[in-house]
Formats: structure tokens, C-alpha cells, sequence
């Protein structure tokens, strides 16, 4: 029994496959915060800015963390949770946070094919521009990524090995 885990991360680290390993690893719930809003709004998160706006979706990802009594649970955050209304601070309460760090050019290759689906990312063209956006709004981001309990070095393309870091990190 580790308690909660919780995973932060920019998008593309990774975040939504380690907590699968994690939960599959130490038999815990997995919950993805994007998939549980997606279900209850009946919309992906795509459609949900466009229709509703980022500000509505952000209450969404506030109201969820702070309404679940969470147990023995894995979540997986979308990458901008933790920078609004003090939710890092909450996600500290909840278990023990995970920051799954990856450089902007590594993000920029991992994104690159399934950019249209992140709302933030498809506003920008591939190459100079949208590594630029990343560079930028992770330096914003990261003050609250580096709250987190433990950093985890996530660049490695191999899911094994950054669930072995992890591991080493928890136990
Ligand atoms: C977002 C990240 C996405 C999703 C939404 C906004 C962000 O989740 O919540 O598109 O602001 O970084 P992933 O980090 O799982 O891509």
C-alpha cells in the first residue's frame, strides 16, 4: 500500500501510459483526469474548448480533484492541472506527486503526430513555432511541475525503464 499517486508532466510525457504500469505494478485504480471529464461532458477535450472555452475546462480538472475522496489510487493529470488554482498544492495532499520531466524538443517529437488532438498545441505550425511554444509555457509551467514530491527524468523512450526509476523512487 503506497497511497495515492499522483502523475504531473507537460504533455507527451507520458503520463497517461505510466500510470497504467503503475496501477498494473502495485494493483491500484487508475484514473485519468481528461478521460473522467471527457465521459462526464460527453466531449473530448477538444471540443470542449472550442465549445466551451479553456477557462470552464479548467474548473472542470479543479472540481474533479477536489471532489472524489481518492483511495489507492493512480491519476494521471492533463498537463496544465496542476497550474491553476492552487491545484499542485492540493495534488501534494492528496499522495505522493510525480513530476515525469522531458526536454521541449523531446515533447516536440512526441506530440508532433497527435498534435490536432491537444487543443493548446494544434494552434501551432511543427518545426521553430511550436517548439518555441513549448519552450515558453514549460519554463511558466515548470514552477509548479518542480513542486512536485519527486522529479523523475522521463526522456527515455523506454516506458520500462522510467516505470524502473519510479519504482526505485518509491519504495
Ligand atoms: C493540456 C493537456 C492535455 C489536456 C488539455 C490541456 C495542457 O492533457 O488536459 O489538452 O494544458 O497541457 P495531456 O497532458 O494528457 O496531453
Amino acid at each position: 500500500m503506497v497511497g495515492n499517486i499522483i502523475l504531473v508532466g507537460y504533455m507527451g510525457s507520458g503520463k497517461t501510459s505510466m500510470a497504467r504500469l503503475l496501477g498494473q505494478h502495485f494493483n491500484m485504480q487508475v484514473v485519468d483526469i481528461d478521460f473522467e471529464i471527457e465521459k462526464s461532458e460527453g466531449l473530448s477535450v477538444n471540443q470542449l474548448f472550442k465549445e466551451k472555452g479553456e477557462e470552464y475546462f479548467r474548473e472542470l480538472e479543479s472540481s474533479i480533484i477536489q471532489s472524489r475522496s481518492w483511495v489507492n489510487t493512480v491519476i494521471a493529470t492533463g498537463g496544465g492541472l496542476p497550474c491553476f488554482n492552487n491545484n499542485m498544492g492540493i495534488l501534494n495532499e492528496l499522495g505522493k506527486t510525480i513530476y515525469l520531466k522531458i526536454t521541449p524538443k523531446e515533447v516536440r517529437r512526441r506530440v508532433t503526430k497527435s498534435k490536432n488532438k491537444r487543443p493548446l498545441l494544434s494552434l501551432y505550425e511543427n518545426g521553430e513555432e511550436l517548439l518555441n511554444y513549448i519552450e515558453n509555457s514549460l519554463k511558466e509551467r515548470e514552477v509548479f511541475y518542480n513542486s512536485a514530491h519527486i522529479t523523475i527524468d522521463a526522456n527515455d523512450y523506454n516506458k520500462e525503464d522510467v516505470l524502473d526509476k519510479i519504482l526505485e523512487r518509491l519504495t
